[in-house]
């Protein structure tokens, strides 16, 4: 007999398969403490709903979850499945929810009402395992959002990085500043599908309120996913400029800010003056009160220094705080931020360009570009996240463009198997380097992703291969069982009406 495929993403890091099997088409109960009440009707909800069967049966059997001695640390699990009876035991709730999850997968794919008797033990090769959605270029919605954070939470992903300020919309409310969502969550029209340079015609808005992001981060912290907010500065902010004028380089000729109508870099900069730092400060009072994670995004991506290099406001800046050139304005300005942050006990996380002009030690970045950015930090001794362009930019092609028929997409190919071989430990670096890699994660900018359908074309299945890389050790994956894996994975999505790529 082959051995049993235990359909499992991301695969467990220690699976011993036992005789027998726990019965999953009778009632079970679900036995746990008080702490973990909120978990027990989690998993009695995702039963009642996979095995659509409630009710007598002629023996009972039981889950019981159970907060105990493991040494797996917070996020790990041991599953334990007999005969009748199957626990769930972590120092955690969030060990026992990855219990949940993984008990989750294997009832969906049980063909035949039975689950084979094993025993898991089972945590996590890396803590930061995320996934960004950019709402800039385009808005999804609640309801979207909310199913994307299960899809995450199911396949034991703990970071959801919400881009959400762009030159092409803001989207968060603050009430301090009004005309950012009456003004800067809109635009006049939007590139056509299939001609990057060319207008729709169709104004295009959306933001989300204040009571729509704290439902949507209690929902994830229900979930053990920890929602990391984005707020672009100083370059990215076209939309914000538009909306108050005032906080741009209004020195430039023909200072005329709009929400922008195109993709690509825009040269719209905050100015860095007190005033713009005071509005930031505003700004990011307000947003802090939302999230409660320790990581605040800054953006600092792509900044074009056109601005700054003619606007005599900015030389002058310059010129007082003795800094030589743009790039250390730049650095300037990211410090400065940094310190409002810092009020707040939030880390600053930004791109990779956030090193140039000098990084602050205590700043953590996100590897995009070239590695050596990576190594640059790591030798400085900053935190970094991998999320490279080479293996986890998600708005790429899945096959190549050339050969095949895929919706329109940015550039660039970042196949399945590409993304699942990926190792975001970089190789030659101390153990002491190695901690300071907090994790991986994939993006999905959005601005040829036209509508959720289009989004769940792009992140599914990509996202389960990454989900593997951050949860399994190298040593436990093997792609092609991952593939025999993904079937059964697909045919869950397909049940949760996900508009996924069929790789197969
Ligand atoms: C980026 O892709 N501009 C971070």
């Amino acid at each position: 007999m082959p051995p049993k495929i235990i359909d499992i993403i991301p695969r467990p890091n220690r699976i011993e398969v036992k005789d027998g099997d726990f019965i999953i088409s009778g009632k079970i109960s679900v036995v746990a403490p008080k702490e973990l009440s909120s978990l027990k009707k989690m998993l009695q909800e995702t039963l009642e709903h996979c095995t659509g069967k409630k009710g007598a049966v002629e023996k009972a059997s039981e889950i019981v979850l159970s907060l105990g001695k493991t040494d797996l640390g917070e996020e790990g699990y041991v599953l334990d499945i007999e005969p009748g009876k199957m626990t769930i035991e972590s120092i955690s709730p969030k060990g026992i929810f990855y219990g949940i999850q993984t008990v989750r997968q294997l009832v969906f794919s049980s063909q035949d009402g039975k689950i084979p008797c094993m025993r898991i033990e089972d945590s996590p090769r890396l803590a930061w395992r995320g996934m960004m959605l950019d709402e800039g270029r385009h808005f999804f919605g609640k309801e979207f959002v909310m199913k994307f954070i299960d899809l995450m939470a199911l396949h034991k992903m703990n970071s959801f990085h919400w881009h959400l300020t762009e030159d092409q919309g803001w989207r968060i409310e603050i009430k301090k500043y009004p005309k950012l969502t009456s003004i800067g969550s809109r635009r006049a029209e939007s590139p056509i599908e299939g001609d990057r340079n060319k207008g729709d015609g169709k104004p295009y808005g959306g933001f989300y309120t204040q009571d729509d992001i704290r439902e949507i981060v209690k929902y994830a912290s229900d979930r053990f996913i920890n929602v990391v907010p984005e707020i672009e500065m100083p370059g990215h902010a076209a939309a914000a400029i538009a909306s108050y004028p005032e906080f741009g380089n209004t020195d430039i000729a023909d200072y005329s800010p709009e929400v922008k109508t195109s993709w690509g870099v825009h040269y719209y900069t905050y100015s860095p003056t007190e005033k713009t730092f005071k509005f930031l400060e505003d700004v990011i009072e307000e947003v802090v009160s939302l999230f409660p994670g320790k990581y605040f995004h800054i953006g600092g991506d792509e900044a074009p220094k056109d601005q700054w290099k003619t606007s005599p406001t900015a030389r002058k800046i310059m010129m007082d705080n003795e800094l030589k050139d743009e790039h250390e304005l730049q650095s300037y300005f990211i410090k400065r931020v940094e310190s409002i942050l810092k009020k707040h006990n939030r880390i600053l996380i930004g791109w990779d360009e956030i090193q140039e002009g000098g990084l602050s030690p205590t700043a953590t970045m996100m590897v995009w570009r070239d590695w050596k950015w990576a190594t640059m930090a790591l030798n400085n001794g900053n935190c970094i996240v991998m999320a490279p362009t080479s293996h986890t930019y998600f708005d790429h092609y899945q096959e190549d463009p050339k050969e095949h028929k895929e919706p329109e997409a940015i550039g660039g190919l970042t196949s399945l198997d590409k993304v699942y071989l990926y190792n975001p430990v970089l190789e030659g670096i101390t153990p002491e380097q190695e901690k300071l890699i907090l994790g991986t994660q994939a993006q999905l900018w959005s601005e040829y992703l036209f509508n959720t359908d289009k989004v769940e074309f792009m992140a599914f299945p990509r996202m389960f291969a990454l989900a593997e890389v951050a949860w399994t050790r190298p040593e436990n994956k093997n792609y092609q069982d991952f593939l025999l894996r993904l079937k059964s994975t697909l045919a869950l999505l397909t049940h949760m009406k996900v508009q996924y790529r069929n790789p197969f």
